[in-house]
């Protein structure tokens, strides 16, 4: 099976339907990469890496190095999905110039197809850019994490008229500039299927509507890792319980000596 284009992802919504929704989840490591490949049209190396992987407070922290490195990871564990890599906080925002060295880094050190960027109207210049010059370009609008501090919080957007109105401009702009997807996060519904309608390119949900193009989610959220989720977060596995167990009886076996056994040992040849 050949790995899915841009442009496939991108002709997934023709005439403005999408018949089949787009599978997105999010991937950081080769072996999960192996795991979701299967069962996903794109696995977006996304900076949530930061809280996921490394325990940081916010992906403000994320760093290029880290999103190549894992974006690499990804893509040599896949052979079916579109790997999309993030660009992290302060890699892209001062100039499309800028911009372009980051992603062009990113694309010749990992092998992904595209990169995905955070904000609509203020980015369309830098997307036009770098689709320009052969960089696709994933947008991602709404509830931008990276704008944490100037948005005042993960709180879902699109509640006042202001709001609404620059998510719809937002959407439109990146599109405009040659984005050829866009997340929509953490907009409250009727705005997210609006947008899905106004937009001729696919519009990935997460945290928006069942009506949009596809949808995303961070797998380690999905399978039930961690305690505390978004509320548009569905946790379709409780992969804590399921870890802690294993380690627990590994714990009390090894305290009992009961491991290994003669099937976990090597005995010299009689
Ligand atoms: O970093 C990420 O995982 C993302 C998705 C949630 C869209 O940007
Ligand atoms: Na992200």
């Amino acid at each position: 099976m050949r790995r899915l284009t841009v442009p496939a992802i991108k002709g997934r919504k023709a005439d403005g339907v999408t018949a089949e929704p787009l599978v997105m989840l999010t991937a950081y490591t080769a072996r999960q990469a192996q795991l979701l490949d299967q069962h996903s049209d794109i696995l977006l190396v996304g900076d949530s890496l930061g809280q996921v992987i490394y325990g940081l407070p916010s992906t403000l922290q994320v760093t290029l190095d880290m999103m190549i490195a894992h974006g690499a990871a990804v893509v040599r564990g896949s052979y079916h999905s579109l790997v999309i890599v993030d660009m992290p906080f302060g890699a892209y925002e001062a100039s499309p110039q800028k911009a372009f060295e980051s992603a062009s880094r990113i694309m010749a050190e990992t092998g992904c197809a595209a990169v995905k960027l955070e904000g609509g109207a203020a980015m369309a210049e830098t997307i036009a850019f770098l689709s320009a010059r052969g960089i696709p370009v994933m947008a991602h609008v709404g509830l931008t994490p990276q704008a944490v501090n100037a948005l005042g919080g993960y709180g879902a957007r699109g509640r006042s008229e202001e709001e609404h109105a620059k998510i719809m401009s937002d959407g439109k702009a990146v599109q405009d500039a040659g984005a050829f997807a866009v997340v929509a996060e953490g907009v409250v519904e009727p705005i997210a299927i609006e947008l899905t309608k106004a937009l001729d390119i696919p519009v990935i949900g997460i945290g928006a509507s069942a009506e949009c193009d596809g949808q995303v989610l961070v797998t380690e959220d999905m399978l039930g890792m961690f305690e505390r989720v978004p509320r548009f977060v569905k946790r379709y596995e409780d992969m804590a319980s399921v870890i802690s167990k294993a380690a627990e009886t590994y714990a009390a076996e090894v305290r009992a000596r009961s491991f290994p056994t003669a099937d976990q040992t090597y005995q010299p040849k009689t």
